[in-house]
């Protein structure tokens, strides 16, 4: 099959390109499309037959559900059983926004889309581009991170083109993700609201909104410790990992920086080519010891302005993939808004491997 690839303005996308990308999704077919967090691979949520075409375009176990993406919510009724208040408070906080909540779904819904399970996730997102084609597609759009299984999740239409290219019938471009990270997942079918994976819209400013709220244990060390898995399926799969090992350097500023510079040094020294992954202001500190030419250092974003660093963290990992490098080291970004979200992400693409730098550390976690 060959993927259309087609260049859209995001504020204002044609009309008739719009038309055709709708008419495609309405067939049974795949359209990918952008969305504020990353970049989505589209099919009729309703159709069971899309479901299974999405799960074999990115290669993704079909037990993993799909979030189902609505433009507007009134059309939440028809697919939610159960409206609890926590609802009707987060969808007037966030939506159109980058929040996806948990409820108990209706027939309507196939097991297809839902993986089985008697919920449904869904999202309103804030992308022009995806509310007009969610409204030309029927208005139930599932749609899973346009990336294959086990990569980062697509940021750009040429990620998504990298991965699924020859797959799909069509991919919308509208330029670069503004957040970069996934979703914030919100379990509303417990009687605490429960944060099922981190993302832009953090505990606190669900707190604000909705008082107490649990972090799912399953996303903690503590949690792994004993034995619990996260409860949304697809936090259990390592993800986003690059082809090179990765680890994640944490611990007091001054002694992370020492650390790797001196694990960098050794695997140039060892006659290998190691990746580094900086903040923006430490950077030049790397490239200031290593061997010029030896090692490939990524300014990942300002510390102070962790959205940057959010925007940029996948596709720094997939330029570690065409970097060609045989070890990568991370510094850990356990910034005040994001870093929760952000170490989630880094710390499954290093699968967990961390180098404790020794020192003062506000874990993540907390
Ligand atoms: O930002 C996003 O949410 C992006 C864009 C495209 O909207 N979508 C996205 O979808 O990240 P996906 O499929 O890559 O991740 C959805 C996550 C998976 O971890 C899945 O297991 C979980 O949501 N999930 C979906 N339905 C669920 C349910 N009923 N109960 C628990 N977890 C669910
Ligand atoms: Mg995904």
């Amino acid at each position: 099959m060959r993927t259309e690839l087609i260049h859209l303005d995001r504020e204002h996308p044609d009309r008739e390109a719009i038309e055709r990308a709708g008419r495609v999704i309405r067939r049974g077919g795949l359209c990918a499309f952008p969305t504020e967090t990353v970049y989505g691979l589209g099919g009729d949520a309703l159709n069971p037959e899309a479901a299974r075409k999405i799960y074999a375009a990115k290669g993704r176990p079909s037990d993993n559900p799909l979030i189902v993406h609505i433009a507007d919510p009134e059309r939440l009724p028809a697919i939610a059983a159960v409206l609890p208040p926590a609802a009707d408070k987060l969808m007037d906080a966030f939506w159109p926004g980058p929040l996806t909540i948990i409820l108990p779904k209706k027939e309507l819904v196939p097991d297809a889309t839902s993986g089985g399970l008697p919920t449904v996730a869904v999202r309103m997102p804030a992308d022009p581009v995806a509310l007009q084609l969610i409204r030309a597609s029927g208005g139930y759009i599932a749609a899973p991170s346009a990336n294959a299984s086990g990569r980062p999740s697509p940021t750009s239409a040429a990620h998504v083109m990298q991965d699924l290219s020859g797959r799909i019938e069509m991919v919308l471009d509208g330029g670069e993700t503004e957040i970069g990270l996934e979703s914030t997942i919100v379990d509303l079918t417990e009687e605490i609201p429960v944060v099922l994976r981190p993302g832009f819209i953090n505990r606190d400013m669900l707190e604000r909104v909705l008082g107490e709220v649990h972090l799912d244990p399953g996303l903690t060390d503590a949690g792994k410790d004993s034995g619990i898995r996260p409860k949304a399926p697809g936090m259990r799969y390592r993800h986003y990992a690059p082809s090179a090992p990765l680890y994640v350097i944490e611990g007091e500023e001054e002694a992370v920086i020492a650390k790797l510079k001196e694990l960098a040094l050794s695997a140039v020294r060892a006659g290998l080519r190691p990746g580094i992954i900086a903040s923006d202001m430490t950077a030049p500190i790397y490239a200031g010891v290593l061997p010029e030419g030896k090692s490939l250092i990524c300014a990942v974003g300002d510390r102070k302005e962790d959205r940057t660093i959010a925007r940029n963290l996948f596709r720094t990992l997939r330029e570690f993939d065409d970097g060609d490098v045989d070890v990568i080291y991370s510094e850990a970004f356990d910034t005040p808004q994001l870093g929760m979200a952000i170490m989630n992400r880094l710390l499954k693409a290093a699968g967990h491997q961390v180098i404790d730098a020794g020192g003062f550390f506000k874990h993540w976690e907390q």
